[in-house]
Parts: structure tokens; C-alpha cells; sequence
């Protein structure tokens, strides 16, 4: 299709990253964001609509004339948003909202993995305070304490100190009224993007976030401070595995349900030490920082991609990528994961590094331009400085190179990015 109108939904460093490869294609003739960042505004046009307004977005696809709708976070899909725009007949990269549950419910996702035998750890449902104790006895530390709610990441306790568990699950069921209690795994994590629909599946290079506000992976869990890809924790033997153990149970279930699954079923993994791969969680969406290292790896067309994807056609189309290596290190606002303070003036950031096979530039996240035209800060997650370059430790090292160059006051950002490949 030539001559398409793309819509793009939400407003982070993912969305970014998906305008930036949705504006190279040549199928796209106009490219809008809602609500959309300072940096979707550089490659097309931003709309104020909230990512939470199902109708307004439903409304305003209608009014663009969008050929296809690209949903960058969890929660419009789960809210129905698919549901919406097929009804409408507009097509859409996104799951309706009930293949949305396999990340809206860890519960109901659990369930599905253990009917179809898919690799993951074991659980247990905590319904009343008199069965905390009983329950971790059940497990050996560290305990993970999991909230069944959409959390951005945050929902989780992963911890060695008994009464911090304890008191974690009595906080979840005191505001849900049930809570979850999973076994730990143990190894390497990574994440591997799989687009998905009822005609077939493609899996994108497999990246490795870093999930922890602190070097080393300590502190609290955040939505993500970098990532790198090809993650070298997933060689050619795990990702078979991934594939017959996970994709293909998963591939098999999904195309099988009244409405077929169509969009980026997104695999939270943990690779133990002999190579196999556990499911950690599902997330029905491209990850957010891993979708700024994996679009840029995709030499094929993504509009093309993904719109056969909301079309149920991908098996029709041949995808190929760069042997690069990309790297991306979030940097946050004073105070994330906790809190985050807003409005402050960001600069340097129009740095390019581009030179023959190395590039170095910026993906901007929570960020906007203020009534005089600056450019400000507006959300936890600011920026996320990108290296890409024939190797990893290039690819890291132009990031960091690009990161020098950006002045935000109280912002952090972590020294370590893919320090566990390198
Ligand atoms: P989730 O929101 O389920 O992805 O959890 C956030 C992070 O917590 C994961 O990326 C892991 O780093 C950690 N985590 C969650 N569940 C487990 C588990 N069962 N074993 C070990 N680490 C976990
Ligand atoms: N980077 C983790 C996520 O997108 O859920």
C-alpha cells in the first residue's frame, strides 16, 4: 500500500522509535502520534488525544483516514482500543482486548502457560493474610511478590527479606484482594519481540533490558534504564528452544481463538545456566527500551511489516535484518523510579553522530517543548541516548558518547548498559 496514513499511540522512547522506522518506509505518506512526544513531533505530527481515551483515539484513526493504527503500550489494548478500531474496519497492530490479558492478568497468563506446557515458573495465589506465612514457606528466597494489575513494571517485589515479602503481598491484598507469589528464576534475562498473527510469526533479534534503577542491576525495579541487541545470552540454540518450547505452543493457541492474535507478543525470558528458557511474563507490545535497539536492526520495510501483521498476512512477508549491534541508556528525571521531577530545560540533545556505519542519536521519551519553545522534561523517563555500530561494545560506547553531550538537572542514568555481554 502506498500513500498510507499511519497513527501511532502513546508518548514514550518506544514510540519514538516506531515513528522514526514507520517515517522510513516509503508506503507511509503522513505519520501522527497521540499524544506523542518533542520527538514523534520530528517525524510527523502529534495530536493531543490521551493513550487512555479509547474513544477519542478510535475517533480521531476515523478523521486521519489511518490505514493502520500502531498501539505502543499495554493499557489501551487492554482497554478495548483493537476491539474499536476493527470495528471500525481500520486496521490494527495491537491485540483485542482479550489476547491483551496475557499481560493485563499475570494470573490469567500463568494459567495459559501451564494448560499448554510452556516453560515458566511456578505460582501460587495468595487470597487471605493468614496464608502468607504458609505460602512462602512454600518457596526459598528470594521471594517474588507480584501484583495482577498493569504496573509498568513496578508491581513487582523481588526480595531475600522475608517480612519485606510478607509485607508486600498483605499491601497487595489489602488494595486487589489477592495477590501472587511466584518461584524465583534464576539466570540471564532477555527479551525477545515476536510479531504475531494467525498466518505465521517473525522474531525480531532478542535484546536484554535493564529493569533496575541501579548499576550492577540493584534498587528498585523501573520500566527500563537501557538496552542492547542482539542480546548474546540468546544464541542460535536458546532461540530454538524459544521457539519450540514458547513461540509454537503460543503461536498455536493464539491463532486458535475466535479473534486471532495480531501484534507484538513481546517474551520476558530467563536463560539458566544450561540454556533453557522459563517465561518470566508476557507483554502483548513492543518492549520500551528494547524497541529502540531492535527497530533500527530491521533492514526490511516496518510499515509493510506491520501492517500485514494487522492485516493476519505476515507469513506472506520476508523479513531481514542488520548484522549491527545497538545499544540505548535511558536517562530519568531526578527522583525516578519513585517520583520524577518535571520541567526542567534538557539540552544537547540534538546531537548526531553519524558517520558510515555508526550512528549516535536520541530518542526522546518524556519530554515536550514549553510555551517559549524549549524543550522540557515532562515524564520519568526523559531520553534514551542510542549507539548503533557494526559491534556491541561500539554500539555502547557511541551511546555513552551521546550521552556526554545532554545536560538535564538531577537526571540519572546508568554507566553498565550491557555490561553482562561485554
Ligand atoms: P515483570 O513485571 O513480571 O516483568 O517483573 C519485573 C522484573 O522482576 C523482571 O524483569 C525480573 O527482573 C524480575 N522478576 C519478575 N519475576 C521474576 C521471577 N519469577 N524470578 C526472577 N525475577 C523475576
Ligand atoms: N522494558 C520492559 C517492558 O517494556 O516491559
Amino acid at each position: 500500500m502506498t500513500g498510507m496514513t499511519v497513527l501511532v499511540v502513546g508518548g514514550g522512547g518506544r514510540e519514538h522509535a516506531l515513528g522514526i522506522g514507520l517515517a522510513a518506509s516509503e508506503s507511509v505518506a503522513s505519520l501522527h502520534t497521540a499524544p506523542g512526544n518533542a520527538g514523534t513531533a520530528m517525524v510527523g505530527t502529534n495530536h493531543d488525544v490521551s493513550s487512555s481515551d479509547i474513544d477519542g483515539l478510535a475517533s480521531l484513526a476515523e478523521e486521519l483516514g489511518a490505514g493502520l493504527v500502531v498501539v505502543g503500550p499495554e493499557a489501551p489494548l487492554v482497554d478495548g482500543l483493537a476491539d474499536s478500531l476493527r470495528a471500525k474496519g481500520i486496521a490494527c497492530f495491537g491485540p483485542h482486548s482479550e489476547g491483551a490479558r496475557l499481560e493485563g492478568s499475570k494470573l490469567h497468563a500463568k494459567r495459559v502457560m501451564q494448560s499448554l506446557g510452556v516453560p515458566t515458573g511456578g505460582c501460587i495465589v495468595v487470597e487471605a493474610a493468614d496464608e502468607i506465612d504458609a505460602a512462602l514457606d512454600l518457596f526459598e528466597a528470594p521471594w517474588v511478590v507480584k501484583r495482577d494489575v498493569l504496573a509498568a513494571g513496578k508491581g513487582v517485589t523481588v526480595t531475600l527479606d522475608r517480612q519485606q515479602a510478607a509485607d508486600a503481598l498483605a499491601r497487595g491484598l489489602e488494595s486487589d484482594g489477592f495477590v501472587l507469589l511466584e518461584e524465583h528464576l534464576f539466570g540471564e534475562e532477555a527479551s525477545v519481540l515476536v510479531v504475531m498473527d494467525e498466518s505465521g510469526y517473525v522474531c525480531l533479534p532478542a535484546s536484554q533490558d535493564h529493569k533496575r534503577v541501579g548499576e550492577g542491576d540493584t534498587g528498585p525495579n523501573t520500566g527500563g534504564m537501557g538496552a542492547y541487541a542482539p542480546a548474546p545470552v540468546a544464541t542460535p540454540t536458546v532461540l530454538q528452544r524459544v521457539v519450540d518450547e514458547i513461540v509454537e505452543p503460543m503461536h498455536h493457541h493464539l491463532r486458535n481463538q475466535v479473534t486471532p492474535y495480531r501484534g507484538c507478543l513481546y517474551l520476558g525470558l530467563m536463560i539458566d545456566s544450561e540454556g533453557a528458557p522459563r517465561v518470566i511474563e508476557f507483554n502483548v507490545r513492543f518492549g520500551d527500551p528494547e524497541t529502540q535497539v531492535t527497530v533500527p536492526l530491521i533492514s526490511s520495510d516496518f510499515a509493510e511489516l506491520l501492517l500485514a501483521c494487522a492485516e493476519g498476512r505476515v507469513s506472506e512477508i520476508e523479513v531481514d535484518f542488520h548484522t549491527h549491534s545497538a545499544a540505548t541508556v535511558v536517562l530519568a528525571s531526578e527522583g525516578y523510579p519513585a517520583s520524577s521531577a518535571t520541567g526542567r530545560v534538557i539540552s544537547g540533545s540534538e546531537v548526531d553522530l553519524g558517520e558510515g556505519e555508526i550512528s549516535g542519536f536520541v530518542h526522546y521519551a518524556g519530554t515536550m517543548f514549553d510555551g517559549s519553545g524549549n524543550l522540557v522534561s515532562s515524564g520519568g523517563r526523559v531520553l534514551a541516548a542510542t549507539g548503533i555500530a557494526p559491534d556491541l561494545r561500539s554500539a555502547v560506547g557511541v551511546a555513552y558518547e551521546v550521552m556526554r553531550c545532554i545536560e538535564l538537572e538531577g537526571s540519572h542514568f546508568r554507566s553498565d548498559i550491557a555490561y553482562r555481554a561485554l
